[in-house]
């Protein structure tokens, strides 16, 4: 089955729980998942990241998952997520050990693949660290898709080399379905506003059936993360949450979605369930953004992005990388508009409201970190 036309919606232990993972955490995450409405929002994928298996393979070369983090098994815990009408995923490294030192697939691609479907795997993360350095980074990612692909189950292929090797080149060929093109994100506003700023340019090789992803979402840490990588004192507001969402969102991530499910605010629901803004995510036809800085007076602030939509609508999003109000606006000629005899509908997608029809242009003025996310309908005067 074709995997992944749309970016995939999801959560991640890595963010907020590092190495602190078991199977209680997984099935209480999952439970969540269905009982926050995130399950009804589109979210489907539960992800265990590094740290889940034992430091040794066992005789036979099979991965052992660390009996006192999942003493049931992996497949229990699989088949669990999967009883919630949920998929269940997995990580692992191309080199010969994972970031975090457990053993990783190198040469062992085939069985470990293998293993994956037998436990009901859906979804493999795999990432770039303990490469050989005789090993050919984009051959190692072309082996492992081969061998998912082989393997008797769908499961989809989450690369993750942070942009390495001109990941961009070649990756849609290697079989990934989602590729990391840049580097991990922390739990603060320059974290956001460097990833997003750095990707504009990789979104013209993202596209449906491998997405540039922009990594995990930090929406509703808080500065709350256990992963002393990750954590930033006091994180993010929620304002700032709210930009990093839209941008990923405009951007066409993949949402998997990084905070401690089972303890979310109303504002984080707020955020990771506004259905407007995931239908921008999830529209069909996966465009690439168009996108350009337009700012009224500082430089380098504000950057606008305009996407056509499967039904004819265009989503508009303008975002303030500066830290005060600044001003930016759109001229609708610039996206193709006639200048007479047309206007557009604006619907504001946080306001939930109708703005009304504008000729020519809209402009915006944006406090320091926000964003301003619309929809477009053609309309004739
Ligand atoms: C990094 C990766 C993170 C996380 C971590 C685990 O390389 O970018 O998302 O998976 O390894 O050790």
């Amino acid at each position: 089955m074709a995997l992944a036309a749309k970016p995939p919606l999801g959560w991640n232990t890595w963010n907020t729980f590092s190495h602190e993972i078991n199977e209680d955490l997984i099935k209480e995450s999952a439970d969540a998942m269905v009982a926050s409405g995130l399950k009804d929002a589109g979210y489907e994928y539960i992800v265990i990241d590094d740290c889940w298996s034992l430091r040794e393979r066992d005789e036979n070369g099979h991965l052992v998952p660390d009996p006192e983090k999942f003493p049931s098994g992996i497949k229990a815990v699989a088949d669990y997520v999967h009883s919630k009408g949920l998929k269940f995923g997995i990580y692992s490294c191309v080199g010969t050990h994972t970031c975090a030192g457990y053993p990783g697939s190198y040469d062992y691609e085939f069985i470990d693949a293998e293993t994956f479907a037998e436990w009901g795997v859906d979804y493999l993360k795999y990432d770039y660290c303990f490469k050989p350095r005789s090993a050919d980074g984009p051959t190692l990612y072309r082996r492992m898709a081969m061998a998912l692909r082989n393997c008797g189950r769908d499961i989809l292929f989450s690369a993750c080399n942070w942009g390495e090797d001109n990941t961009t080149e070649w990756i849609r060929s290697s079989g990934a379905h989602m590729y990391r093109s840049g580097s991990d994100i922390l739990d603060s506003w320059q974290s956001i506003k460097t990833i997003a700023a750095s990707q504009m340019d990789m979104e013209k090789f993202s596209g449906p059936y491998c997405h540039n992803d922009l990594d995990m979402l930090v929406v509703g840490m808080y500065g709350k993360s256990h992963n002393g990588t990750i954590a930033v004192n006091g994180g993010c507001t929620t304002e700032e949450y709210r930009t990093h969402f839209s941008l990923w969102a405009m951007m066409n991530s993949p949402l998997m979605i990084g905070c401690d499910i089972r303890n979310m605010t109303e504002e984080t629901k707020d955020i990771l369930m506004n259905k407007d803004i995931l239908a921008i995510n999830q529209d069909t036809e996966v465009r690439t953004p168009c996108w350009r800085k337009e700012w009224d007076a500082v430089p380098e602030t504000v950057m606008l992005m305009f996407k056509p939509l499967e039904n004819g609508d265009y989503a508009m999003g303008f975002f303030n990388f500066y830290d005060d109000d600044c001003g930016g606006r759109i001229h609708f000629a610039d996206m193709g508009l006639p200048t007479h005899g047309y206007g557009l509908r604006l619907y504001d997608l946080w306001e939930h409201k109708d703005l009304g029809v504008f000729t020519d242009r809209y402009h915006v003025v944006l406090k320091g970190h926000h964003c301003k996310m619309l929809r477009a309908s053609v309309v004739k005067l």
